[in-house]
């Protein structure tokens, strides 16, 4: 079945030129794009997009960061996105990824990772709805 999930480019992968690639691959994996947008984040957004970690220890890293540059934000669709993508960014930690993938090829270290993914459907729902409202 065709999902939809939820990707963004990060501010190091933007700043070092590398969204054009990382666009190239999602194409070629199968993906669809049904919309895309280069902003900037207000401290007030990142902090709703990231509040599941409010808790955590990085978030004020986490939303310094994410708010250091452009972001490009993505709605894409394919057969079993969610995980697609999540398959295709490799672990969140750049060091530990498998050859291949994005946070491999194109991230620095956990905090410079290059690339989000939504992790769930309810999440996917919400980072969607909040970027990208007229898509459903
Ligand atoms: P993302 O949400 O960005 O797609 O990454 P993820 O699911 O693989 O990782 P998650 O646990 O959701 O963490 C969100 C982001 O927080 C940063 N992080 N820093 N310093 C640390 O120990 C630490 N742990 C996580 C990462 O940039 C991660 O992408
Ligand atoms: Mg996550």
């Amino acid at each position: 079945m065709l999902e939809k999930t939820f990707a963004m480019i990060k501010p190091d992968a933007v700043n070092a030129k590398n969204s054009g690639a990382i666009i190239e691959l999602i194409e070629r994996n199968g993906f669809t794009i049904l919309g895309m947008e280069k902003i900037m984040l207000s401290k007030e957004k990142a902090q709703t997009f990231y509040a599941v970690h409010k808790e955590r220890p990085f978030f004020g890293e986490l939303v310094d960061f994410v708010t250091s540059g452009p972001v490009i934000v993505i709605a894409l669709e394919r057969e079993n996105a969610i995980q697609a993508w999540r398959d295709l960014m490799g672990a969140t930690d750049p060091n530990k990824a498998q050859i291949g993938t994005l946070r491999k090829m194109f991230g620095t270290n956990v905090g410079s990772n290059a690339t989000h993914g939504s992790d769930a459907p309810e999440t996917a729902q919400q980072e969607l709805s909040l970027f990208f409202p007229r898509i459903k």
